[in-house]
């Protein structure tokens, strides 16, 4: 394997996922990104820029797909539209990049019998009540709850299918919630940094309860190498951190990281048909396929978060007014 296609490259984990290979292989990348309001092209600077090709183009389009499919030698599928909010308002787009362009990538895989893995969530298998001694694990059956979470779990199936009746040569990862650097100012983590930093008090959906499973975007990307090298064709392998932790020890931490009380914030409206708690139990990847997370630890991870923030204000500024004002028309 030699050359990759890394679709939704110029997005969140998409691109960590990019200077993680460019930094740790001899691999070169092509990535396919439509540059959405979630894609920015600065997310790729500072990598060894010789083994990297940008393209800007849809999924969706079939055309647009077929020479790129054709002379990689694996596609890693991070493309989506990835927001629980946003797919609340308007579920449209998510139907078709998340399904849609995944069907479009999987046939043009297939007519090319090109390695294919696609990344997915945690979010598809639903959610768990908060003492619910069970984790998710690969047998969970799917129960999305979500428009963002059921068209991730539509092309789950879709991949799935491709393998059992065209033997497309696939593999799925589902993940639990990510932070880390050049992540969107729309999703809790980096709203609540830029939040402290423009002195506004963070936002806490409904009573804060909820718990997410956090792992760091650079353990996702060292898993994800691992799953594209060694994983079984045919399988899904779940990856977290076991960064369990609920959304108001999360606020609190950042506040206190940030230097200020730890009590600064504040209660507001509930997301619809929040879920509760995800949780993942990731044994089969570690004992299968000996990954280990190296940044296992929450806390120095969030304070290296906040550094990035402090420090790359012009790669989140363009887009903190207009995503504030999104959330104050929801009254969030
Ligand atoms: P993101 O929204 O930050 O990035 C998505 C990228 O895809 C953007 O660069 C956007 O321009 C691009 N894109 C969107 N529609 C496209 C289209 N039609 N054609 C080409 N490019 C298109 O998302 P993210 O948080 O980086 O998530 C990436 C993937 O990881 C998604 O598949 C998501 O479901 C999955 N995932 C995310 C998390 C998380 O915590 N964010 C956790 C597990 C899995
Ligand atoms: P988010 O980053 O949107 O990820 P996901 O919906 O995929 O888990 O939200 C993470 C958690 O934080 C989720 O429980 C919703 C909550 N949340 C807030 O409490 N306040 C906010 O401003 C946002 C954006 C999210």
């Amino acid at each position: 394997m030699k050359k990759l296609l890394v679709t939704g490259g110029a997005g969140f984990i998409g691109s960590n996922f990019v200077h993680y290979v460019l930094e740790n292989t001899d691999l070169h990348v092509t990535v396919l990104d439509k540059l959405t309001y979630a894609g920015n092209k600065a997310s790729l600077d500072g990598v060894p820029g010789k083994r990297l090709r940008f393209v800007q183009g849809d999924i969706v389009n079939a055309a647009a797909v077929e020479d790129l499919v054709q002379e990689t030698d694996a596609i890693v599928h991070y493309a989506a539209e990835s927001h629980n909010d946003n797919s609340l308002q308007d579920p449209r787009p998510f139907l078709e990049t998340n399904i849609i362009g995944t069907y479009t990538l999987l046939e043009a895989a297939r007519r090319h019998n090109k390695r294919f893995h696609h990344i997915s969530t945690d979010e598809v298998y639903g959610d768990l009540e908060l003492d619910d001694p069970e984790r998710f694990n690969d047998l969970t059956p799917y129960n999305p709850s979500s428009p963002y979470s059921a068209t991730k779990a539509s092309s789950d199936l879709l991949v799935r299918a491709w393998v059992r009746s065209f033997g497309l040569q696939a593999t799925i990862s589902n993940c639990s919630n990510n932070y880390g650097p050049y992540q969107h100012v729309e999703k809790f983590i980096p709203r609540q940094i830029t939040n402290v930093i423009d002195g506004i008090r963070p936002k806490l959906y409904g009573s804060g309860e909820n718990v997410r499973d956090w792992i760091h975007a650079n353990d996702h990307s060292s898993a994800v190498l691992t799953i594209l090298e060694q994983g079984r064709i045919g399988e899904t392998y779940l990856i977290g951190a076991d960064g369990e932790k609920n959304n108001k020890d999360v606020v609190e931490l950042i506040l206190t990281a940030m230097g200020e009380s730890a009590e600064s914030y504040d209660h507001v409206v509930d997301r619809p048909g929040h879920d509760l708690r995800y949780a993942i139990d990731s044994t089969k990847l570690r004992t299968e396929l000996g990954w280990t997370p190296k940044f296992p630890d929450f806390e120095s991870g969030l304070a290296s978060t906040v550094e990035w923030y402090r420090n790359n204000e012009a790669w989140w500024r363009p887009q903190k007014a207009v995503t504030e004002a999104k959330y104050a028309a929801q009254g969030q």
